[in-house]
């Protein structure tokens, strides 16, 4: 195969990427828990809207301890979902539709069901052991006070064979040891296999987590992270016509810079989170609830727009799996939903970098506010049995919760008015937002007002002009409290984006920049080119040069 030496021109900088969570998406065989089979009928639906790929959350076998990021085997998929035969019809119905499968890859641990593990852990002499990260410990106590992301101690003890392993995420996550070169040949082969059978690419979970050195306290970004990348990369990924997304916790740009790197040496592009990361204590928790600094915001959009530009490649994203609804944490889910949805759809699609639309977004699907019964994130009961213990009081932990938990993601796709929303015909795994009855596919597809319409012009625009993918970045209004503008610009073309953030009348010196200017879309109907912004008003104007 022909290798991939550079990056520019690629499919990928002009696509958009539809993130689909299969259990929470549609439920073909009425168990509950939505299947391949169920993306299969919906495949139609994905092409209306006019996205280029998806991102498949894990599908492989898994005993399910993290909804399918602890993988017992990569090669297989978990009957839950379906069979390979599906996931082969998958690629294919998809590739019908020009619509490109990505999948999930979950490279810094394995479930400790997986026959490595289960090998690993039967002596020190055995094959599999050097798989996985062990260490003696100090007298009958783990090696360090590390503590998993999920909750409690890093180090879980195996009497078998005298040693902790060592885990980021929950005890049935061990993580595996990169620094073993035949458990990277392995990986490099599994992936291969992926790739035969059609896959369009690959997002990597916390993959800037693989080259850890717990004895030093390294977790992130270990010294051998971007020779392990480059290695991956030149193995796998370069020997065919791929996208690939890192998922990357602590970048910073710089770092960003090497991950994606237009000669091609790693990934296609990051997916990062400084800007999702801005409405929590500093230094705490998420649950450690703080208002969005607006000013904080706007200077972080700006730097990673301007410093990776022609450096290196972003995402764009409110949501994914873990996150809460963009609309419920940073619009306004009450009386402007339409409104505020839309414009931070128009917002985030003006820029450079590969748009991602999670499941729902495309509706405006809002965050759900259950009892802790109805909660089945793993993350979500951890921290709500840790901070009750530690004696913070239930009702602080349920508003972080409501504000933060996975499961706002996670509550199945509503598609109609019928019952559990047309996901399941069975009962459903999670509790169906009951707001379902408002907001649902198949009152908004044929509404030319819907935010699903909004998001599918976006992505057609995105399509019909360059500037999109290639023009640079000013940002706009920078000193102002209420507004977010930026300005773009190709050889030919210049773009203009401006949202009024919240939902309070503002004004904005607009006249001599609009002028001559052809309104692309907005949010509101009767627009005038009025330099009154109403609340979370967003219009996109564009001009020939
Ligand atoms: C990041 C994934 O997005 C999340 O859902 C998962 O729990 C962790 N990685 C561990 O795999």
């Amino acid at each position: 195969m022909e290798i991939n030496k550079r990056n520019k021109n690629k499919w990928w900088k002009s696509a958009v990427i539809y993130q689909i969570y299969p259990r929470s998406f549609a439920d073909s065989n009425k168990d509950g828990i939505g299947d391949l089979q169920g993306i299969i009928s919906n495949l139609d639906y994905l092409e209306n809207l006019g996205i280029d790929a998806i991102w498949l959350s894990p599908v492989c076998k898994s005993p399910q301890d993290d909804n399918g990021y602890d993988i017992s085997d990569y090669q297989d998929i978990d009957p839950m979902f379906g069979t390979l035969e599906d996931m082969e019809e998958l690629i294919k119905e998809a590739g019908k539709r020009n619509i490109r499968i990505i999948m999930d890859l979950v490279l810094n641990h394995s479930s400790d069901e997986h026959y490595w593990f289960r090998e690993a852990k039967k002596s020190k002499e055995n094959p599999y052991h050097d798989y996985y990260v062990w260490r003696d410990g100090k007298e009958g106590m783990p090696p360090n006070d590390m503590r998993a992301a999920f909750g409690g101690s890093a180090w879980e003890w195996v009497s078998e064979v005298q040693q902790y392993y060592f885990h980021q995420f929950s005890v049935k996550q061990p993580d595996l040891n990169w620094e073993n070169p035949i458990l990277r040949q392995e990986i490099y082969d599994m992936i291969n296999w992926w790739t035969e059978k059609g896959v369009g690419g690959f997002r990597l979970d916390v993959i800037d987590q693989i080259a850890k050195e717990p004895d030093k306290r390294i977790t992130n970004n270990g010294p051998r992270l971007h020779e392990f990348l480059r290695e991956l990369s030149r193995e796998t990924f370069q020997k065919a016509d791929l996208v690939t997304v890192g998922e990357t916790w602590g970048a910073t740009t710089e770092l960003a810079k090497l991950y994606s790197n237009p000669d091609n040496s790693e990934l296609s592009m990051v997916f990062q989170f400084e800007h999702i990361c801005l409405d929590q204590i500093e230094g705490k928790e998420k649950w450690d609830l703080a208002p969005l600094p607006f000013m904080k915001l706007k200077e972080v959009f700006k730097r990673w727009q301007t410093e990776l530009y022609g450096k290196g490649w972003n995402s764009l994203f409110w949501n994914n799996h873990d996150l809460p609804r963009i609309v419920s944490r940073w619009g306004n889910d009450g009386k402007y939903r339409i409104e505020s949805a839309k414009m931070l759809a128009i917002l985030l699609h003006g820029m450079q970098g590969t748009p991602y639309i999670y499941q729902g977004e495309e509706l405006g699907m809002t965050n759900a506010s259950y009892d802790i019964e109805e909660y089945r994130d793993i993350e979500t009961l951890n921290v709500y049995k840790e901070r009750l213990e530690k004696g913070c009081m239930e009702e602080d932990i349920m508003r972080s919760i409501h504000a933060k938990s996975r499961d706002n993601a996670r509550t199945p796709m509503q598609w109609n008015e019928e019952e559990n929303a047309g996901f399941t015909e069975g009962k459903p795994w999670i509790k169906v937002n009951p707001n379902y009855k408002e907001i649902n596919a198949s009152q908004q597809v044929d509404d030319e007002d819907s935010i699903f319409r909004c998001y599918q012009e976006l992505i057609r625009l995105r399509k019909s002009y360059p500037v999109f993918t290639e023009g640079d970045f000013q940002m706009l209004f920078m000193e102002d409290e209420n507004i977010f503008a930026y300005a773009r610009e190709d050889e030919t073309l210049q773009l203009l984006v401006v949202c009024n953030f919240y939902d309070q009348t503002v004004s904005c010196s607009l006249e001599e920049r609009i002028a001559s200017m052809k309104l692309l879309i907005s949010n509101y109907k009767d627009i005038d080119q009025s330099t009154l912004l109403r609340p979370y008003e967003a219009r996109m104007y564009l001009r020939k040069k």
